[in-house]
Protein backbone atom coordinates (compact mmCIF):
# COMPACT_ATOMS: atom_id res chain seq x y z
CA UNK A 1 0.00 0.00 0.00
CA UNK A 2 1.45 3.31 -0.83
CA UNK A 3 1.85 6.05 1.61
CA UNK A 4 -1.47 8.15 1.57
CA UNK A 5 -3.76 4.83 1.30
CA UNK A 6 -2.37 3.55 4.23
CA UNK A 7 -2.32 6.70 6.51
CA UNK A 8 -5.87 7.02 5.00
CA UNK A 9 -6.90 3.80 6.46
CA UNK A 10 -5.54 4.66 10.14
CA UNK A 11 -7.58 7.23 10.22
CA UNK A 12 -10.96 5.41 8.52
CA UNK A 13 -10.42 3.00 11.23
CA UNK A 14 -10.02 5.28 13.88
CA UNK A 15 -12.56 7.63 12.63
CA UNK A 16 -15.59 6.36 15.36
CA UNK A 17 -12.91 6.06 18.49
CA UNK A 18 -11.98 9.41 17.84
CA UNK A 19 -15.20 11.51 17.14
CA UNK A 20 -16.78 9.65 20.32
CA UNK A 21 -13.28 10.96 22.15
CA UNK A 22 -14.27 14.56 20.72
CA UNK A 23 -17.99 14.28 21.78
CA UNK A 24 -16.72 13.19 25.29
CA UNK A 25 -14.48 15.83 25.57
CA UNK A 26 -11.53 13.06 26.96
CA UNK A 27 -8.81 14.64 25.21
CA UNK A 28 -6.90 15.73 28.25
CA UNK A 29 -4.22 18.13 26.54
CA UNK A 30 -7.05 20.18 23.92
CA UNK A 31 -9.81 20.41 26.45
CA UNK A 32 -7.46 21.40 28.96
CA UNK A 33 -4.96 23.61 27.91
CA UNK A 34 -4.46 23.95 23.85
CA UNK A 35 -7.77 25.34 23.26
CA UNK A 36 -7.50 28.15 25.67
CA UNK A 37 -4.13 28.37 24.03
CA UNK A 38 -5.38 28.59 20.56
CA UNK A 39 -8.17 30.74 21.33
CA UNK A 40 -6.14 33.11 22.99
CA UNK A 41 -3.17 33.66 20.34
CA UNK A 42 -5.55 33.87 17.38
CA UNK A 43 -7.43 36.13 19.47
CA UNK A 44 -10.30 38.30 17.79
CA UNK A 45 -11.23 36.20 14.75
CA UNK A 46 -15.30 38.34 14.19
CA UNK A 47 -15.48 38.95 10.34
CA UNK A 48 -12.07 36.82 9.54
CA UNK A 49 -11.55 34.47 6.57
CA UNK A 50 -10.23 31.18 8.06
CA UNK A 51 -8.94 27.88 7.30
CA UNK A 52 -8.18 25.16 9.65
CA UNK A 53 -5.97 22.28 7.60
CA UNK A 54 -6.45 18.59 9.02
CA UNK A 55 -9.69 20.11 10.78
CA UNK A 56 -10.89 16.33 11.83
CA UNK A 57 -14.06 16.38 12.91
CA UNK A 58 -14.44 20.07 12.98
CA UNK A 59 -14.45 20.80 16.50
CA UNK A 60 -12.17 23.81 16.21
CA UNK A 61 -13.94 25.54 13.40
CA UNK A 62 -16.82 25.60 15.21
CA UNK A 63 -15.09 27.21 18.04
CA UNK A 64 -14.29 29.58 15.49
CA UNK A 65 -17.36 29.71 13.61
CA UNK A 66 -19.19 30.40 17.18
CA UNK A 67 -16.65 33.65 17.30
CA UNK A 68 -17.72 35.13 14.23
CA UNK A 69 -15.23 33.78 11.48
CA UNK A 70 -15.88 32.36 7.91
CA UNK A 71 -14.24 29.07 8.66
CA UNK A 72 -12.92 26.47 5.92
CA UNK A 73 -12.42 23.11 7.07
CA UNK A 74 -10.43 20.83 4.99
CA UNK A 75 -9.61 17.06 6.22
CA UNK A 76 -8.67 14.38 3.83
CA UNK A 77 -10.99 11.72 6.22
CA UNK A 78 -14.39 11.86 4.69
CA UNK A 79 -15.89 10.47 8.01
CA UNK A 80 -14.52 13.91 9.93
CA UNK A 81 -16.20 16.02 6.99
CA UNK A 82 -19.60 14.05 7.07
CA UNK A 83 -19.57 14.84 11.38
CA UNK A 84 -18.48 18.69 10.86
CA UNK A 85 -20.84 18.89 7.99
CA UNK A 86 -23.72 17.51 10.18
CA UNK A 87 -22.88 19.66 12.87
CA UNK A 88 -22.27 23.11 11.71
CA UNK A 89 -23.29 26.78 12.12
CA UNK A 90 -23.74 28.82 10.00
CA UNK A 91 -20.34 30.35 9.22
CA UNK A 92 -18.30 27.15 8.42
CA UNK A 93 -17.90 25.31 5.03
CA UNK A 94 -15.82 22.13 4.97
CA UNK A 95 -13.65 20.32 1.75
CA UNK A 96 -12.70 16.93 1.68
CA UNK A 97 -9.25 17.34 0.78
CA UNK A 98 -5.43 17.12 1.20
CA UNK A 99 -3.68 19.82 2.91
CA UNK A 100 -0.42 18.98 0.94
CA UNK A 101 -2.28 20.05 -2.46
CA UNK A 102 -5.11 22.24 -1.15
CA UNK A 103 -6.81 21.81 -4.49
CA UNK A 104 -9.07 24.43 -5.81
CA UNK A 105 -8.55 26.91 -2.62
CA UNK A 106 -7.59 30.41 -4.33
CA UNK A 107 -4.24 32.01 -3.16
CA UNK A 108 -4.07 34.98 -0.73
CA UNK A 109 -7.93 34.11 -0.23
CA UNK A 110 -7.59 33.59 4.25
CA UNK A 111 -6.36 36.09 6.97
CA UNK A 112 -5.59 33.17 9.11
CA UNK A 113 -4.72 29.77 8.52
CA UNK A 114 -4.66 27.01 11.86
CA UNK A 115 -3.33 23.75 11.86
CA UNK A 116 -4.14 21.73 15.41
CA UNK A 117 -1.96 18.68 15.29
CA UNK A 118 -2.23 17.91 12.02
CA UNK A 119 1.19 18.65 10.81
CA UNK A 120 2.58 15.61 12.74
CA UNK A 121 -0.05 13.52 10.38
CA UNK A 122 1.55 14.66 6.71
CA UNK A 123 4.17 12.91 5.08
CA UNK A 124 4.99 15.68 3.29
CA UNK A 125 4.81 18.24 5.86
CA UNK A 126 6.98 21.20 3.28
CA UNK A 127 4.45 20.58 0.76
CA UNK A 128 1.50 21.17 3.63
CA UNK A 129 3.12 24.92 5.05
CA UNK A 130 3.95 25.74 1.44
CA UNK A 131 0.25 25.58 0.41
CA UNK A 132 -0.45 27.39 3.87
CA UNK A 133 1.48 30.62 2.78
CA UNK A 134 -0.11 30.06 -0.76
CA UNK A 135 -3.32 31.04 0.52
CA UNK A 136 -2.87 33.10 3.34
CA UNK A 137 -3.33 36.60 2.41
CA UNK A 138 -0.22 39.02 2.17
CA UNK A 139 0.15 39.90 6.22
CA UNK A 140 -2.10 36.90 6.89
CA UNK A 141 -0.98 34.88 10.05
CA UNK A 142 -0.24 30.83 10.68
CA UNK A 143 -0.84 29.36 13.92
CA UNK A 144 0.49 25.95 13.93
CA UNK A 145 0.00 23.78 16.96
CA UNK A 146 2.39 20.47 16.90
CA UNK A 147 3.23 17.39 19.00
CA UNK A 148 6.74 18.80 20.01
CA UNK A 149 9.84 17.73 18.47
CA UNK A 150 10.49 16.55 21.74
CA UNK A 151 7.57 14.23 22.45
CA UNK A 152 7.73 12.29 18.78
CA UNK A 153 11.20 11.66 18.60
CA UNK A 154 11.36 8.36 21.06
CA UNK A 155 10.17 4.94 18.94
CA UNK A 156 7.85 3.61 21.60
CA UNK A 157 4.37 4.23 22.80
CA UNK A 158 5.57 3.42 26.19
CA UNK A 159 7.45 6.61 26.59
CA UNK A 160 7.94 7.83 30.57
CA UNK A 161 10.48 5.51 32.40
CA UNK A 162 8.78 4.41 35.40
CA UNK A 163 10.03 3.04 38.85
CA UNK A 164 8.57 -0.64 40.36
CA UNK A 165 5.74 1.25 41.79
CA UNK A 166 4.71 2.89 38.38
CA UNK A 167 5.92 6.50 39.18
CA UNK A 168 7.56 8.57 36.41
CA UNK A 169 11.05 8.65 36.68
CA UNK A 170 12.02 10.40 33.19
CA UNK A 171 11.10 10.96 30.01
CA UNK A 172 12.52 8.88 27.00
CA UNK A 173 14.11 11.07 24.33
CA UNK A 174 16.12 9.06 22.04
CA UNK A 175 16.70 8.75 18.08
CA UNK A 176 16.11 12.50 17.83
CA UNK A 177 17.64 13.15 14.44
CA UNK A 178 16.20 10.10 12.59
CA UNK A 179 13.04 11.50 11.17
CA UNK A 180 10.36 9.80 9.50
CA UNK A 181 7.32 7.38 10.83
CA UNK A 182 6.65 6.92 14.33
CA UNK A 183 3.87 4.19 14.88
CA UNK A 184 1.42 5.80 17.95
CA UNK A 185 -1.08 3.58 19.63
CA UNK A 186 -4.44 4.14 20.86
CA UNK A 187 -5.33 1.61 22.86
CA UNK A 188 -4.93 -2.19 21.81
CA UNK A 189 -7.01 -1.63 18.90
CA UNK A 190 -5.26 1.29 16.79
CA UNK A 191 -2.28 2.79 15.49
CA UNK A 192 -1.45 5.72 13.66
CA UNK A 193 1.42 6.96 12.04
CA UNK A 194 2.78 10.04 12.67
CA UNK A 195 5.73 11.45 11.45
CA UNK A 196 8.93 13.35 14.05
CA UNK A 197 10.95 16.39 12.31
CA UNK A 198 13.53 18.19 14.55
CA UNK A 199 12.84 21.29 15.36
CA UNK A 200 15.26 22.84 12.78
CA UNK A 201 13.21 21.22 9.92
CA UNK A 202 10.31 22.13 10.80
CA UNK A 203 11.47 26.18 11.53
CA UNK A 204 13.54 25.94 8.21
CA UNK A 205 10.21 24.86 6.16
CA UNK A 206 8.41 27.63 7.38
CA UNK A 207 11.46 30.00 6.79
CA UNK A 208 11.40 28.40 3.14
CA UNK A 209 7.96 29.04 2.39
CA UNK A 210 8.67 32.45 3.14
CA UNK A 211 6.58 33.04 6.30
CA UNK A 212 8.18 34.85 8.86
CA UNK A 213 8.30 33.31 12.85
CA UNK A 214 6.66 35.62 14.82
CA UNK A 215 6.78 33.55 17.90
CA UNK A 216 7.27 30.24 19.56
CA UNK A 217 5.25 28.75 22.23
CA UNK A 218 5.48 26.03 24.95
CA UNK A 219 2.22 25.59 26.48
CA UNK A 220 1.99 25.41 30.08
CA UNK A 221 -1.16 24.95 32.38
CA UNK A 222 -2.11 27.92 34.76
CA UNK A 223 -4.01 26.92 38.37
CA UNK A 224 -7.28 26.67 37.11
CA UNK A 225 -6.60 24.39 33.88
CA UNK A 226 -4.42 21.84 36.41
CA UNK A 227 -7.92 22.30 38.99
CA UNK A 228 -9.87 21.08 35.55
CA UNK A 229 -7.36 18.28 34.33
CA UNK A 230 -4.60 17.26 37.08
CA UNK A 231 -3.27 14.94 34.45
CA UNK A 232 -1.65 17.81 32.12
CA UNK A 233 0.89 18.74 34.83
CA UNK A 234 3.65 16.75 33.05
CA UNK A 235 3.73 19.37 31.34
CA UNK A 236 5.84 21.14 33.68
CA UNK A 237 8.37 18.31 33.31
CA UNK A 238 7.97 17.49 29.09
CA UNK A 239 7.52 19.88 26.33
CA UNK A 240 4.88 17.43 24.56
CA UNK A 241 3.74 20.42 21.95
CA UNK A 242 4.89 23.56 20.51
CA UNK A 243 2.73 26.20 18.75
CA UNK A 244 4.30 28.13 16.29
CA UNK A 245 3.37 31.81 15.20
CA UNK A 246 4.17 32.71 11.44
CA UNK A 247 2.94 35.58 9.21
CA UNK A 248 3.04 35.60 5.28
CA UNK A 249 4.85 38.92 4.83
CA UNK A 250 2.67 41.74 4.21
C1 LIG B 1 -4.58 14.53 15.22
S1 LIG B 1 -5.93 14.83 14.13
C2 LIG B 1 -6.34 16.49 14.56
C3 LIG B 1 -7.69 16.91 14.09
C4 LIG B 1 -8.14 18.31 14.53
N1 LIG B 1 -7.26 19.34 14.00
C5 LIG B 1 -8.24 18.39 16.03
O1 LIG B 1 -7.42 19.04 16.65
O2 LIG B 1 -9.16 17.77 16.60
C6 LIG B 1 -5.10 14.97 12.58
C7 LIG B 1 -6.03 15.18 11.42
O3 LIG B 1 -5.29 15.39 10.23
C8 LIG B 1 -6.00 14.79 9.17
N2 LIG B 1 -5.06 14.59 8.07
C9 LIG B 1 -4.02 13.73 8.00
N3 LIG B 1 -3.38 13.88 6.82
C10 LIG B 1 -4.04 14.86 6.15
C11 LIG B 1 -3.85 15.48 4.89
N4 LIG B 1 -2.85 15.11 4.07
N5 LIG B 1 -4.69 16.46 4.52
C12 LIG B 1 -5.71 16.85 5.32
N6 LIG B 1 -5.93 16.30 6.53
C13 LIG B 1 -5.10 15.32 6.94
C14 LIG B 1 -6.54 13.52 9.76
O4 LIG B 1 -7.59 12.98 8.98
C15 LIG B 1 -6.97 14.02 11.13
O5 LIG B 1 -8.27 14.49 11.09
Amino acid sequence: MTEKPKLQAEWEAFAAEWIARCEQQRDEAREGLLDDWMLELVGDVAGLRVIDLGCGEGRFCRMLGARGAEVLGVDLQPAFIDYAEAHKGEREKYLLGDMEELNGVPDDAFDLAVSYISLVDVPDMHAAIGQAARVLKPGGRLFACNLSPMATATRTSNWWLRDDMGRKLHYKLDNYTEEGERTVLFGPQHRLTNYHRMFSTTINAFIDAGLVVKRIHEPTPNAEQLKRRPGIDDLFRVPLFIIYQLQKPA
